[in-house]
């Protein structure tokens, strides 16, 4: 079974559904349509296992209509896509810490949904592995949608408009509705959000006037002096740092509330800057409004605070010496990963809006 959808994956990948076949080759039996995966040659290895889950047209469909849909909260008020917003990259746009149901405020700034597939590890901690195991969370969360999973299931099975039943059978061949069907769907959707066709994805491209000579400086400049961390094509190395926010009114020690080592203490995942122009307000509690505070963060405010990164205390120096005109170079750089495409296409709409494509 694995390896009929190893072939059947590396065959979509090819165009599978379109492409002629010779006559006499025989029929093979009707499968769900594979949408062809973009997978940017200058991304790093990906990190999700398509050929365990293989994204279909209709499994995608079906994963669109479960993110956008409030049925998965207790009282139907809350989506995914409250929190995770298109127009903002899949962010919650205006909320420093996001809101969840009954209004009340959760603990965190919703990150954006972009480039999932490539993504080791899950939230501003690192606290989920596994795309697959995701929705789980913030359905069984108090403050998002507070329900449980098993009712979400019933509640679906129940459901006539839309007839998920069917909605299932078409994408996994059978109405039956599980966990792993149900949650497979949510990630053919997430894992299908691939944002790379920003200014600087043309400029990577070979269109090397797709960015001005300031653009151009304010990228050498935050390779040299961001890029460590923020390093890579999606602008993230993945680890988990402390860039010397002030812990004075905070209570949220990162990731040592997952390792409960000490030496993770204020540590956070270096998040992905695409679409950065986008994601206001900034960092795991959503402190900065603009990128201006940003850069004045590193340049002028990094506090010395335990675990706090060497990268950010070199020379007996806290934080990165940037001048004003190297700050407003950086900034107009991080705006050409703006992905206008990404956060308009209509495929990744609320299904209510949208059609199919
Ligand atoms: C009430 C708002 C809210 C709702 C509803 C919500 N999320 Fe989130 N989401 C967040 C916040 C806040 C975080 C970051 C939490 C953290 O790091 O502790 C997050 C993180 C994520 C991440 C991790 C992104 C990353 O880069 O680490 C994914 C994936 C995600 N949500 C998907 C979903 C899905 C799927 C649903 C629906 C089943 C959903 N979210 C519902 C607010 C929400
Ligand atoms: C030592 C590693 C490190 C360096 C160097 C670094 N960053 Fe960060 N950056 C982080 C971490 C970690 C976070 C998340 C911190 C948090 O939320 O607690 C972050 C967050 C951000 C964010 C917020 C993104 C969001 O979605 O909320 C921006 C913007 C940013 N950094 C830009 C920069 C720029 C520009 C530079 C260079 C001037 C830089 N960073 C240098 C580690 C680093």
């Amino acid at each position: 079974m694995k390896n009929t959808w190893l072939i059947l994956f590396s065959l979509g990948l090819f165009g599978w559904a379109s492409c002629s076949r010779s006559t006499d080759a025989p029929t093979p039996e009707p499968q769900p349509e594979q949408l062809e995966m973009p997978i940017p040659t200058y991304f790093p290895k990906m990190v999700y296992n398509l050929s365990s889950n293989p994204v279909t047209y209709d499994g995608f469909q079906l994963g669109r209509s479960l993110f956008y849909d409030g049925i998965l909260s207790r009282n139907g008020t809350i989506a995914c896509g409250t929190c995770h917003q298109q127009a903002v990259a899949f962010t919650h746009h205006g909320h420093d810490l996001s809101h969840g149901i009954d209004d009340k405020i959760g603990m965190r700034n919703a990150p954006p949904i972009q480039n999932m597939a490539w993504e080791k590890t899950f939230f501003w901690d690192g606290g989920v592995h596994d795309l697959d195991l995701f929705p789980i969370a913030p359905i069984e969360n108090p403050v998002e949608m507070d329900e449980k999973l098993p009712n979400v299931l019933q509640k679906l099975r129940d459901s006539k408009n839309p007839d998920y039943p069917q909605l299932f059978k078409k994408a996994f061949g059978t109405t039956e509705i599980t966990t792993e069907r149900f949650t497979k769907a949510l990630s053919q959707f997430m894992v299908f959000l691939v944002s790379n066709n920003s200014r600087y994805d043309l400029y990577l491209r070979g269109t090397t006037n797709a960015l001005t000579a300031t653009e151009k400086e304010g990228l050498a400049i935050f390779r040299q002096k961001c890029g460590t961390c923020h390093e890579g094509e999606l602008f993230t190395d993945q680890s988990f740092r402390n860039n010397g926010l002030s812990i004075a009114r905070s209570t949220d020690e990162g990731r040592f509330r997952i390792t409960q080592n000490p030496e993770d203490r204020y540590k956070f995942k270096v998040p992905s800057l695409r679409n950065v122009g986008y994601t206001s307000p900034y960092m795991h509690d959503g402190r900065f409004a603009t990128l201006e505070q940003v850069l004045d963060h590193y340049a002028q405010n990094v506090k010395q605070t335990p675990n706090l990164d060497p990268l950010l205390q070199q020379n007996n120096q806290l934080g990165i010496s940037l001048t004003s005109e190297e700050k407003q170079k950086i900034i107009a750089f991080l705006r050409t990963l703006s992905d206008e495409q990404f956060v308009k296409d209509y495929r990744f709409a609320d299904p209510g809006f949208g059609k199919a494509f």
